[in-house]
């Protein structure tokens, strides 16, 4: 599994991109609305410049129409933006049509299975599975991330899996044993993986004995 890092933020992207672990970017409205005094296509230019895997912009139309055109222009700015488009019925449309112009896409807001099986059908380059949103309701968000993975394997679906809403280190690891192929994470997160008490204790006694050598 691949790591994503989940922020529209440069100073959280540059930080990650310096650990060498991570691969791409997903922004959402939400998140780009955090950035202040900066265009989203001037972010987008920073991210991207920076960043040589995907890095999915998302569409703010809710007509196929409308966000074909903002998809193609944001597709304009780099080529490896990734457009980003919610699970609806035109947003399937617009998918389609980006799959046929070679542009590729991330279909974000799924909730079940079915809806990624769509996706994929329509020719998404990746399906964005909501973790955290779900276990919010009740259901278990990381199952759905399983039959998303069983499916894809049954039928050689080549579209892949970014396990998203990724809310502890815990949802990580279990994203990985279900078959994710992506985890798209926020920088919090990221930095919570590195942690783990022995290891601060082992660096403490190494150091100890070696400043008490004689
Ligand atoms: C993914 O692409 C989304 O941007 C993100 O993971 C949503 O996470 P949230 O549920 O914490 O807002």
């Amino acid at each position: 599994m691949k790591f994503f890092i989940d922020t529209a933020n440069m100073d959280e992207i540059k930080e990650a991109f310096s650990l060498g672990v991570v691969a791409g970017v997903t922004t959402n409205p939400s998140l780009v609305a955090k950035e202040k005094n900066v265009s989203f296509p001037d972010r987008l230019r920073e991210i991207t410049a920076l960043v040589p895997g995907s890095v999915s912009a998302e569409v703010i139309a809710l007509d196929a129409e409308g966000m074909i055109k903002e998809g193609r222009e944001l597709a304009a700015i780099a080529p490896n933006i990734t457009i980003k488009v919610p699970m609806t019925p035109d947003g399937l449309k617009a998918v389609n049509v980006f799959a046929k112009e070679g542009i590729k896409t991330n279909v974000t807001l799924i909730f079940s299975a079915n809806q990624a099986l769509l996706a994929a059908r329509a020719g998404a380059s990746y399906v964005s599975p909501f973790v955290g949103r779900l276990d919010d309701i009740g259901h278990n968000g990381l199952d759905l991330v399983s039959a998303i993975a069983e499916i894809f394997a049954i039928h050689d679906i080549e579209t892949e899996i970014i396990a998203a809403s990724i809310r502890h280190p815990q949802h990580v690891t279990d994203a990985a044993l279900r078959g994710a192929h992506i985890a798209t994470v926020p920088y919090k997160v990221i930095q919570q993986l590195f942690n783990h008490p022995l290891t601060d204790k082992g660096i403490e006694a190494f150091l100890a004995d070696w400043n008490a050598r004689s």
